[in-house]
């Protein structure tokens, strides 16, 4: 009997091929292509109603494209239907701005059930990745409260730890901090970058600032409006913690102003 080589194992956990997609008669995305490395954070980034959000829907397989491919390490969920498509996505941790909480469980819950859902693992198993996830995001002892008793920021906490419940493969994060002060954003993009530190995790992060993605990204892909396109992808060379204040920083950050036509001066 001969074998079946085996599929080498991508290089990448993500990787997207010349995708392209109208709505109607609107192109919303134009010849998208880039890859993630395991363990890399990649901030997607560019302006309100560029298709931001609309790219995220493709590569977590709620939307198809007019064409190109997507690959998640090496499989092409593009060719997937939706049952192969559901089995993969239970390896990914969402968190998007709408929140995905519920109000009706407990905190321990909500953690709980996506780990559930995903496997079969036993509960006393499952309560100790919730014990755990809680106790990296610093929601240890709020088990047994409801997220409606939680700040903002304590919920936006809460969703993180629910998205990592599963160890994703990939993390999908989309303006996940936007509807937060700026002081509690702040500290959730550190929080953020413990967690990442501890875990090494493969991101993929949705913003509109700028700042957001110089503090955070390993490399930055700005979009460009109608149509969405990658006009260019930008390596931060800079090692964490970073200096906002740094040469560097402000170097970077400048020419991604540049990059999408606007002078930082107002
Ligand atoms: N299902 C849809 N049908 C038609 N147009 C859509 C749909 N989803 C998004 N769009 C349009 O695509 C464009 C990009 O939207 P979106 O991806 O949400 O932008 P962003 O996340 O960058 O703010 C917008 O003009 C939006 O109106
Ligand atoms: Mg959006």
């Amino acid at each position: 009997m001969s074998e079946t080589p085996s599929q080498p194992k991508s290089p990448y956990a993500l990787e997207v091929r010349n995708l392209t997609r109208s709505f109607g008669t609107r192109k919303i995305l134009q010849d998208i292509s880039f890859q993630l490395k395991h363990g890399e954070i990649l901030i997607i980034m560019g302006g309100s109603g560029c298709g931001k959000s609309t790219l995220l829907r493709h590569i977590i397989g709620s939307l198809k494209p007019d064409s190109g491919e997507i690959y998640i390490h090496g499989t092409e969920i593009t060719r997937l239907d939706d049952e192969g498509m559901s089995k993969i996505r239970k390896r990914f941790g969402m968190l998007f701005q709408t929140g995905a909480l519920f109000n009706s469980l407990t905190v321990g819950e909500n953690v709980a059930l996506p780990i559930l859902e995903s496997s079969d693992v036993a509960p006393n198993i499952a309560e100790l990745v919730v014990k755990l996830k809680l106790e990296l995001v610093g929601l240890t002892g709020f088990e047994q409260a409801y997220p409606t008793e939680l700040s903002g920021g304590m919920k936006q906490r809460l969703e993180v730890a629910r998205a990592l419940a599963v160890n994703p493969d990939v993390l999908f994060l989309d303006e996940p901090f936007g509807a937060l002060d700026s002081i509690t954003r702040l500290t959730m993009r550190s929080e953020l970058l413990r967690i990442w530190e501890a875990e090494r995790n493969t991101i993929i992060f949705v913003t509109h600032d700028i700042d957001e993605a110089v503090q955070l990204a390993d490399r930055v892909a700005v979009m460009s409006n109608r149509p969405g396109r990658i006009q260019q992808i930008v390596d931060i060379d800079i090692p964490h913690p970073r200096d906002i204040d740094s040469q560097r920083y402000l170097e970077l950050r400048a020419g991604i102003y540049r990059q999408i036509g606007l002078a930082h001066r107002i």
